[in-house]
């Protein structure tokens, strides 16, 4: 609902002697630009999807000119209506697109000055292509961001889905992807569902520094015609308008910031992806995909393999990549406005595709995922995640936590030697080892009962992810409100 997403057209060099005329800036040049300057010069191959948003912006500064008295009321109604009509034409896939109209901005204004001759051309009165394309990537970057925190959202469900299904599941919880301590598999889907947490909110909080308006700034130095920022920034639903036209014109900080959540998203998706990949081999055994989002192989016909998530993790470079690319170009560039910002654009559109694509696959990925539970539990015992139980019981009866440490490792090296475990010790052995250790002991040791027995805030035992069940069932719920 949020973004409406391209109608991008390869680009129609055909058809340049039609339009070569239309050049805004023709004035003071005599001579044609050459056709291979217009080709490396050109963004309409890639800044077409900006229409919907450019049209808009047009719409805004056009109202806005009528309103302070430079244009006629009915001449905004003609530019308006106009505009809309182009528009309509580009989604429809009418509209030709030519290099020596150079971009979206230019392609729009030349065909409204074609059909409504001087009135068209006084559109761009008090702006500049500079603040009109910053205007534009900001409404453009705003609706991204809207619909990015939707998919992120759909994304949390489907973990608190499983999160909800999967309560009376005990998981190996690792580190260095060694057995470390048990947790419930609620928690472990609930883990995920915190990273898309923050990367929400980070979102929400670029959303601040996107949703100032720089329309009105001009070329970079504002203008001597008497506009009125605040209504453009009004009537495009912008909370501020920028203070500084210098600063504004150059300004890209939303753009990389807003890839770099994307990053961090593909990032969170990217372990996500590793770690499933991980689970789904045959010597983990973890977990079962759905059909649909596995890949067999063209030789092997035994093969089930993983490519969706390994492409989620292939494709975290690029957007990774795209923030790179974009802090690069800004690095060394002087105030204002410099036509390498146009790049900024392929960057941003290619990381945004990127998580949208990933995005849209996930949640049906983890709903369609199956926690393997019997193979799961014919390992459950293994590997010593009871060992930090045992050390909590000492220290818990007086033991200093060192020692205990100690007490515990010995231990677990003579299990290891004998393949045993802690459990299966006697009371007089583990007595051998501590005085302190009653029959009691066995109540804390395997692995179900050393997870029974976690009891911290935000922990993986029972009372803890019971809490935060809640806590996510009530959040969700109010976001369908
Ligand atoms: N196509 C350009 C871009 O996307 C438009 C801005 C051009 N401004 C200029 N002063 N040449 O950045």
């Amino acid at each position: 609902a949020a973004v409406r997403i391209p109608f991008q057209r390869s680009v129609q060099s055909r058809e340049r002697t039609t339009i070569v005329a239309a050049k805004a800036w023709g004035g003071r040049f005599e001579g044609q630009t050459d056709e291979r300057v217009e080709k490396f010069t050109e963004s309409i191959s890639f800044d077409a999807r900006l229409a919907d948003v450019d049209v808009a912006g047009s719409q805004a500064h056009a109202r806005m000119l009528a309103k302070v008295g430079m244009i006629s009321e009915s001449e905004r109604d003609q530019i308006v209506a106009e505009l809309d009509n182009i528009r309509g034409e580009i989604e429809r896939g009418e509209m030709p697109f030519n290099t020596s109209l150079e971009d979206i901005h230019m392609h729009i204004e030349s065909r409204l000055t074609e059909r409504l001759g001087d009135t068209g051309r006084k559109l761009h009165t008090g702006r500049s292509r500079n603040d009109q394309v910053s205007t534009d990537l900001k409404l453009y970057t705003r609706a991204a961001i809207e619909h990015v925190d939707e998919l992120l959202l759909e994304t949390q469900k489907a973990f608190v889905e499983k999160a909800v299904a999967d309560q009376k599941i005990v998981l190996p919880a690792f580190t260095h992807l060694q057995r470390a301590m048990p947790v419930l598999a609620s928690h472990y889907w609930l883990a995920y569902c915190e990273k898309f947490e923050r990367d929400r909110q980070r979102l929400a909080d670029c959303r601040k520094r996107v949703n100032v308006s720089p329309l009105g700034s001009a070329a970079l130095a504002g203008t001597s015609i008497p506009i009125d920022r605040q209504e453009t920034a009004r009537l495009l639903g912008f909370d501020e308008v920028a203070r500084n036209s210098l600063d504004v014109s150059s300004d890209r900080d939303f753009l990389c910031e807003f890839v770099f959540d994307l990053s961090l998203i593909s990032a969170h998706l990217s372990t996500w992806a590793e770690e499933w990949i991980i689970w789904f081999s045959t010597e983990f055994g973890f977990l079962k995909l759905p059909d649909a989002f596995t890949t067999g192989s063209s030789i092997m016909p035994q093969k089930k393999n993983p490519d969706v998530l390994e492409l989620i993790r292939g494709k975290t470079a690029r957007v990774m990549a795209d923030v790179t690319q974009l802090l690069i170009l800004i690095k060394g560039l002087p105030m204002a406005y410099n036509r390498d910002l146009q790049e900024d654009k392929l960057a941003m559109f290619d990381a945004y595709d990127t998580v949208v694509a990933c995005l849209e696959l996930v949640p049906a990925m983890v709903l369609g995922a199956e926690l393997q539970v019997d193979r799961i539990n014919s390992k459950i015992d293994d590997g010593f995640l009871d060992a930090t139980a045992l050390m909590e019981y000492l220290i818990k009866r007086g033991v200093p936590m060192r020692t205990g440490h100690e007490t515990v490792g010995k231990l677990v090296g003579e299990c290891d030697g004998r393949g045993i475990r802690l459990g299966d010790l006697t009371l007089a052995e583990l007595k051998s080892v501590c005085d302190l250790i009653d029959d009691d002991v066995y109540s804390v040791l395997g692995t179900v009962n050393a997870n029974a027995v976690l009891q911290s805030y935000g922990s993986g035992g029972r009372a803890a992810v019971e809490e935060q069940i809640a806590y996510w069932t009530a959040r969700l719920d109010a976001s369908e409100q």
